[in-house]
């Protein structure tokens, strides 16, 4: 067994010397910020809305680790991407491992997928998450270093009908958070045997007005120059008008695909639009690609409320089966902020019905325990049992607008005895501290 060390003088002393007092920065790290209580109500709100619509649509949770091996986000989002070239928190383990802390879900879990044996689950297998997120990018209204989503995967299926489940079920899921006016943006990249023909129509069409292309446009034309198609620099967004359009250049089968999609949307009546333009920022996508936008008209194009798509090459990629696949994730921060602006209802904690008070040492005392004997029978019960004069504490009760006061004096407390105060009427009784849970509920009931 280890020995402890024992804190002598010395060693404080010697321990202040290794660590001179470097400047301790009240703040949090830049992107990063702390959700405090008055906001918890929207968030509350968004993980009861999209879990219980999880559960409705038959999605099991999962929780992935935050850190994953760096090459699993390398293979899945891409080497080319944005999110693995310049946004990652990278770093090496002590064990001289190179981690990442994820930027994204679908990668991690594919890898559950994988790793776990789901290909023998009936199909298809169907998995939702939430949790944070880290992409070392230019904070922004809306974008953050650290941010969290809300997603959902499902494995082994290749018919539309899914494709349109999820458009379906993130759009749904704004809706009940009473983001009334978002739009869904959709397109098709096609699979890798029809992107590469189309990649190399574009590849011929951008060279030609290479000049015109920011920086990164320049570079991304040798890298991934469907994502030019995507750049929101002015130069690049004219040239990108002019540019041939994925959907056109389809092989048969993701065209049928495309078609299903465009159909069954048009089914639900989810308001949407064709976007050419939506090449999304990760690599793994095949066939459909969406985002879903608040139509409010300040709101800028870069601040998708979620997006997802399908992605049928990704678990054969990570070593698994042919696996078709498809997903979606919503950002909670950005869903969280517009639920504000749009004054969207947020959730309320139920409000106590009861309020204990009590006045005197042994009172103290005995009123923890019968506070949890009202808490263990589901009676919503608040306490101020810090503050001593009787009054402070009936002020409180007042400002909670509870039905019942229970009162533990030290009259009570020798008597094991209880005041129980109707807070209509003014009306007290007395009653036997056993029964007290009894009566509550008698009372309540009423
Ligand atoms: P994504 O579009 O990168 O897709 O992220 C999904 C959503 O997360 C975005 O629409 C946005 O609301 C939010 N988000 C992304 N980055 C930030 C940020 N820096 N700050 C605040 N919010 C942000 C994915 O991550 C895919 N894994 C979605 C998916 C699941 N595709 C298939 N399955």
């Amino acid at each position: 067994m280890a020995r402890k060390k024992k804190i002598t003088k010395k060693f404080i002393k010697k321990s202040a010397k290794a660590h001179p007092q470097e400047e301790l920065l009240l703040q949090p790290l830049r992107g990063t910020r702390d959700i405090l209580p008055q906001e918890q109500p929207y968030w509350q709100q968004i993980r009861r809305v999209s879990e219980k619509a999880a559960a409705d649509f038959g999605y099991q949770r999962i929780d992935v680790p935050i850190l994953e091996y760096s090459n699993l986000f390398a293979r899945s989002v891409g080497e080319g991407t944005d999110i693995i070239e310049k946004e990652m928190y990278s770093f090496q383990s002590r064990g001289g491992e190179k981690v990442s802390l994820r930027p994204e879900f679908t990668a991690g879990v594919a890898r559950a997928y994988i790793q776990n044996g789901m290909n023998v689950l009936p199909k298809p297998v169907k998995l939702y998450y939430i949790g944070p997120c880290y992409r070392y990018d230019r904070p922004q209204a809306g974008r953050f270093r650290e941010f969290f989503q809300f997603g959902c995967e499902a494995f082994g299926e290749q018919d539309a009908i899914l494709d349109i489940q999820m458009i379906q079920m993130a759009w749904r899921i704004l809706y009940l958070l009473g983001i009334r006016n978002a739009k869904v943006h959709v397109n098709s990249i096609g699979c890798p045997a029809c992107r590469k023909n189309y990649r190399n129509l574009l590849v011929r069409y951008f060279e030609s007005k290479k000049q015109k292309f920011c920086f990164d446009c320049k570079r991304r034309l040798e890298t991934n120059p469907l994502r030019i198609l995507d750049c929101k620099e002015d130069k690049c967004v004219q040239v990108a008008a002019g540019a041939p359009q994925s959907f056109d250049h389809l092989c048969d089968e993701c065209r049928t695909h495309f078609k299903e999609v465009l159909e069954y949307l048009e089914e639900l009546e989810i308001p949407f639009e064709l976007d050419p333009g939506l090449v999304r920022g990760l690599d793994y996508y095949t066939k459909t690609v969406f985002e879903i936008y608040s139509e409010s008209p300040e709101d800028a194009k870069n601040s998708a409320l979620g997006g997802g798509g399908r992605y049928d090459g990704l678990v054969k990629t990570l070593g698994g089966e042919n696996t078709p696949a498809v997903g979606f994730a919503i950002g909670m921060d950005r869903v969280a902020a517009e639920m504000k602006k749009l004054g969207a209802r947020a959730y309320r904690e139920p409000k106590p019905r009861v309020f204990l008070a009590q006045l005197g040492g042994l009172a103290k005392k005995k009123s923890l325990k019968m506070f949890e004997a009202l808490e263990r029978a589901g009676i919503m019960i608040a306490e101020s049992f810090g503050r001593g004069s009787l009054k402070s504490q009936l002020k409180v009760a007042d400002r909670l607008g509870v039905e019942i006061t229970l009162i533990l004096g030290q009259k009570e407390a020798i008597d094991e005895t209880v005041i129980v105060k109707d807070m209509t009427s003014g009306n007290q009784e007395i009653v036997d501290a056993a029964r007290v849970v009894d009566e509550v509920k008698k009372r309540l009931k009423k």
